[in-house]
């Protein structure tokens, strides 16, 4: 890293933080609807839900672990039927994005959630793409979609997915593996990834969020992915970390979420200023942002104040998000270009 990044003064590192380019790499779409757009589209799709009004949806938001809020995130997805309800929850995630100058974003889709209650791969794929294309147009943030398999169902309904998804396969940029992890590990899906990898798919998976670093080893050796959603129970394993730090494989940390599932107890014992520290490509992403509590700058600046982080944390973590992304390499150096503008611009 040759940029020399300028010290800053601590209660302008807050805006620092804001105002600096970045890409987001781990975020679920269906976690980006907020309570009144699944009001809305429940609605307008005449699907009953469980909760009387937004306040009292938002006030289930309590969870104890990862299956607590899946739960609540599956019962909150049901309202999703047309084309138009996957562009317009898309279109709500971008706009958000753009206001917290994420000028480039790779969104996980869970297509099994959808093609289960009769919703076709069509219809989602169809609706999200859209959204992606007029954001570009619109907002000037370039968005892609990341397929994720559901690892609670069988390989064989990942196969099928796949098959489904292969007409349109130039919208669909890599797949991912997500859902409850503990008794799920990765080499479950050894043969699908292993297909998904001959087709040409970048390949990305959750591991070492609840599970143990044995499944982010699997997620590397076995599945051969190219980052590691979460990641953060890695820094149990130093062999583990060496690794990671010597392959530059990116981890996709989410601060708020690892919080919210009680992954950490609070963020000040959050461990991303040690994966940067070791030397690891960390990168900071929002998750689940209407379920987390923030989108991406909350995410940035809740956690720096409460590890202490500065202005060089700010700036690796920017650039390892460019870096780790999936564009080709003329577009990461424009973008690394406007991150060291941004850091030359601010004092
Ligand atoms: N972990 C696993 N599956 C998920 C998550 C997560 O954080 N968010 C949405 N699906
Ligand atoms: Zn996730």
């Amino acid at each position: 890293m040759t940029f020399s990044v300028k010290p800053i003064a601590a209660d302008r590192l807050p805006e620092l933080l804001r105002r600096m380019p970045k890409a987001e790499l781990h975020m679920h779409i269906e976690g980006s609807l907020e309570p009144e757009l699944i009001f809305a589209l429940a609605s307008r799709n005449g699907v009953a839900i469980p909760y009387a009004s937004v306040e009292e949806l938002r006030s289930a938001y309590a969870f104890t672990n990862l299956q607590s809020f899946l739960d609540i995130y599956y019962a909150g997805a049901s309202v999703l039927i047309t084309e138009q309800d996957f562009y317009d929850m898309a279109q709500a995630y971008l706009r958000k994005a753009a206001a917290d100058n994420v000028v480039h974003t790779e969104m996980f889709f869970d297509p099994q959630t959808h093609t289960a209650r009769g919703v076709s791969m069509e219809t989602v794929v169809k609706g999200l793409h859209r959204a992606c294309v007029d954001a570009q147009a619109e907002l000037g943030v370039s968005a892609s979609l990341i397929l994720c398999f559901l690892r609670h169902l069988s390989e064989e309904d990942a196969f099928e997915t796949l098959e489904q998804a292969l007409p349109f396969r130039d919208l669909i940029l890599g797949i991912g593996l997500d859902s409850g992890e503990v008794g799920n590990p990765p080499e479950k899906f050894a043969r699908v990834f292993a297909r998904c990898r001959e087709l040409g798919f970048h390949l990305v998976a959750h591991a070492g969020e609840e599970g143990p670093p044995e499944y982010v080893w699997t997620a590397l050796d076995v599945l051969k992915v190219e980052r590691v959603d979460h990641g953060v129970r890695s820094s149990r394993d130093p062999l583990l970390m060496q690794r990671l730090a010597q392959d530059r494989i990116a981890l996709t940390v989410c601060p708020l979420s690892n919080l919210k599932l009680c992954v950490f107890p609070d963020l000040a014992s959050h461990n991303l200023r040690e994966l940067l520290d070791a030397g690891l490509a960390a990168t900071v992403n929002s998750d689940d942002p209407a379920y987390f509590g923030g989108y991406m700058n909350e995410n940035f600046t809740q956690t720096f104040a409460a590890t202490g982080m500065d202005a060089r944390h700010a700036y690796m973590l920017a650039r390892n998000s460019f870096e780790a992304s999936f564009i080709d390499a003329p577009a990461k150096a424009r973008y690394v270009d406007r991150l060291n503008e941004s850091f030359e611009r601010f004092s």
